[in-house]
């Protein structure tokens, strides 16, 4: 079936969220769902559709791959309970990590995080409770970018031809598969979401995996974690699309405490969009830049150098994997 997006021009939030509602409620039945939620814009808002048509029916979870930001699932479940809505923090760390183990190549690490969520952590979820449906947020740019060949988003199913049902016991219910990014937000604002929710930067799915190039350990993602977290508090004002930390594989010689010191490089980018599908890399200031050099390095141990990417998407991607 061909996907037609629906413009935001077009959209019109109150009546959208209460056709979704609707139809939620009479595909779902008396049925039970999971929901996946991340905390990003596109699977909050699903879980505020969910919980609208199908309220304590939904079993809403927040799966901690071990790959997300610091703090993040607690973060997430304390702001959605102040929504009435309660979050089940699901620890799948391990699963995840081995999972990743030795695998370099980046569609291998999107493929074997792909499975982990559907084939071993929501089979495994839905069969627990009963549920025969999982909502994600997928999105109309998700589907493009996986479909054209450029990179295959972790929430793709049907549309490389597997069918959810046969292969991991249940159906899958993507209420925002027409819309864009800013389509979305605007429904989050007609939902009541807090701004915090709406307006942060998109995060992948795959979490920090799509930031470490090379194996994805515990040790490295924690690396990528914490300057991740700098970059955050540093450039969260500038009215950027977004703004990340990516962990490289080489090292490079670097000096500490006068000594040798053959050690990490962390490449910043920071992005100007609209909609994910181009972008430009933000002007950011020298003094800027220069923040970031100094705290990297002498906040994330291990890290000698610190560099910004200045190409376009494309021929760049947003994230590194
Ligand atoms: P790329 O790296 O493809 O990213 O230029 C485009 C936008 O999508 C986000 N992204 C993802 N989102 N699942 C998601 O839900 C994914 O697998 C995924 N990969 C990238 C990325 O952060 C950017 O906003």
């Amino acid at each position: 079936m061909k996907i037609e997006e629906i413009k935001i021009k077009d959209l019109h939030t109150d009546e959208f969220i209460k056709q979704q509602v609707e139809e939620i409620s009479s595909v779902v039945g008396e049925g039970l769902a999971i929901n996946a939620l991340s905390g990003g814009v596109d699977s909050s808002v699903v879980t505020m559709i969910g919980y609208k048509a199908l309220g304590d029916r939904l079993k809403t979870c927040f799966i901690d791959s071990g790959l997300m930001r610091e703090g993040e699932p607690d973060h997430i479940a304390s702001l959605f309970g102040d929504l009435g809505v309660n979050v089940e923090i699901i620890d799948a760390q391990n699963q995840f990590f081995e999972a990743l183990k030795g695998k370099v190549d980046p569609e291998e690490k999107r493929e074997a995080i792909t499975q982990t969520f559907y084939a071993v952590v929501f089979a495994q979820l839905a069969k627990q409770s009963g549920a025969g449906y999982v909502f994600q947020g997928t999105n109309y740019t998700d589907i493009e970018e996986t479909v054209a060949g450029i990179k295959r988003q972790h929430n793709i199913i049907e549309q490389l031809g597997i069918n959810p049902e046969e292969q991991y016991g249940y159906k899958i219910i993507e209420p925002l598969i027409q819309l864009r990014k800013p389509a979305i937000r605007a429904l989050a604002k007609t939902l009541g979401l807090p701004e915090e929710l709406y307006n942060r930067p998109p995060f992948p799915g795959p979490g920090l995996a799509a930031r470490v190039i090379g194996e994805v350990t515990q040790e490295r993602v924690e690396i990528a974690r914490k300057a991740t977290k700098i970059v955050e508090d540093e450039l969260c004002n500038l009215g950027a699309f977004q703004y990340l930390a990516i962990l490289h594989e080489d090292r490079v010689t670097g000096i500490r405490d006068g000594k040798r010191d053959y050690g990490m490089q962390i490449e910043v980018r920071c992005w100007d969009s609209e909609d994910a599908i181009t972008g430009s890399p933000t002007k950011l200031s020298y003094d800027v830049l220069n923040r970031l050099g100094e705290r990297i390095t002498t906040e994330v141990l291990g890290v000698v150098s610190v560099t910004y990417n200045i190409t376009k998407k494309p021929p760049s991607t947003i994230e590194t994997i």
